[in-house]
């Protein structure tokens, strides 16, 4: 059975394949034909015990607009609330009947886990702090469309790398598609372990966003996740914009063509300020349209022609 559970399950060719086929998509998209007949008779199960709007909506746009049956269960309202285990959760769902799971759940690695317990696909739409592979290649596509190719472009990822699986699936297919990737953060949003990794990997580290933005050829900002830190913020909200936000006098320093990228939701005025995350130059919407393409070609792949 073939899983979506990190983009290290995925070669370069894996990934031109499903880019190749999301351009197919977006563009029974913009033509508004809305129904492929792909996966009539599939049924595939959104099941998010976190919070989203744009991958559990997309996931389900995306599924219907191959024809296959999506169903949206939330942990809240499930008997997840009840005290049921996890693996009993998907067990029981699994028994219904479904060709694949879409799980967003806050412990790293439930997805490579749920994969172990159940015969349908999993395809992991954001797992702790772990990976989010599908925003990655949704982010990745709405890159090479506006950049045409990422081969030795540099990349600037900004934010709260710590808390943050866009960050960790995104270097790797970045660097997959041959892109130059810096990563910005505070000191105290770092990730311990970035040293070995990055030298690894590949991907530069720094902490001084003005030193690294005149040489982007695109930046991404993510999101402060003040949600996930129980110590408290540090630095402030006031100190994180003057030292990490895209603002205002930031945006001058990027070229016009400089793609600004944000997965959302975002925090304006936070980490970017409303002229950035609207400006001519910004990706955000595209991202969002993007994602439907991007989902409904990971969904064919998984699921068209299995029997
Ligand atoms: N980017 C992202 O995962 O957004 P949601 O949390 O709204 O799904």
């Amino acid at each position: 059975k073939k899983h979506l559970l990190s983009v290290d399950d995925l070669t370069a060719d894996d990934v031109a394949t499903l880019f190749a086929t999301a351009a197919e998509m977006h563009d029974v998209q913009r033509r508004q034909v809305k129904k492929l007949p792909a996966l009539r008779g599939r049924t595939i199960i959104n099941l998010f015990f976190e919070d989203s709007t744009r991958t559990r909506s997309s996931f389900e746009i995306a599924g219907k607009w191959l024809s296959a049956d999506t169903i949206n269960i939330a942990a809240k309202g499930s008997s997840a609330s009840k005290g049921e285990s996890l693996r009993d959760t998907v067990r029981t769902i699994a028994a219904m009947g479904v060709d694949a799971l879409v799980m967003r759940h806050p412990a790293s690695g439930a997805a490579l886990q749920v994969s172990q317990w159940v015969d349908a696909a999993v395809v992991n739409a954001g797992d702790g702090t772990h990976e989010h592979p599908t925003q990655a290649l949704l982010d990745a596509y709405t890159l090479q469309r506006r950049l045409g190719s990422l081969e030795g472009r540099h990349v600037v990822i900004v934010g709260d790398l710590t808390h943050s699986r866009v960050f960790r699936s995104n270097v790797k297919c970045l660097a997959t598609l041959g892109a130059e990737v810096t990563v910005v953060a505070p000191p105290t949003l770092m990730p311990s372990g970035v040293a070995a990794w990055s030298a690894e990997a590949g991907f530069a580290t720094s902490y001084d966003l003005d030193a690294v933005l005149p040489t982007a050829d695109a930046v991404m900002m993510l999101r402060v996740q003040r949600e996930r830190m129980s110590g408290g913020f540090f630095p402030s909200a006031r100190e994180y914009t003057v030292g990490y936000g895209l603002t205002r006098d930031r945006l001058g320093v990027l070229g016009p063509d400089v793609p600004i990228c944000h997965p959302g939701p975002m925090n304006r005025g936070l980490e970017i300020a409303a002229d950035a995350a609207d400006a001519a130059q910004s990706a955000v919407l595209d991202q969002v349209s993007a994602g439907v393409a991007v989902r409904m070609s990971i969904l064919y792949h998984l699921l068209a022609g299995e029997d």
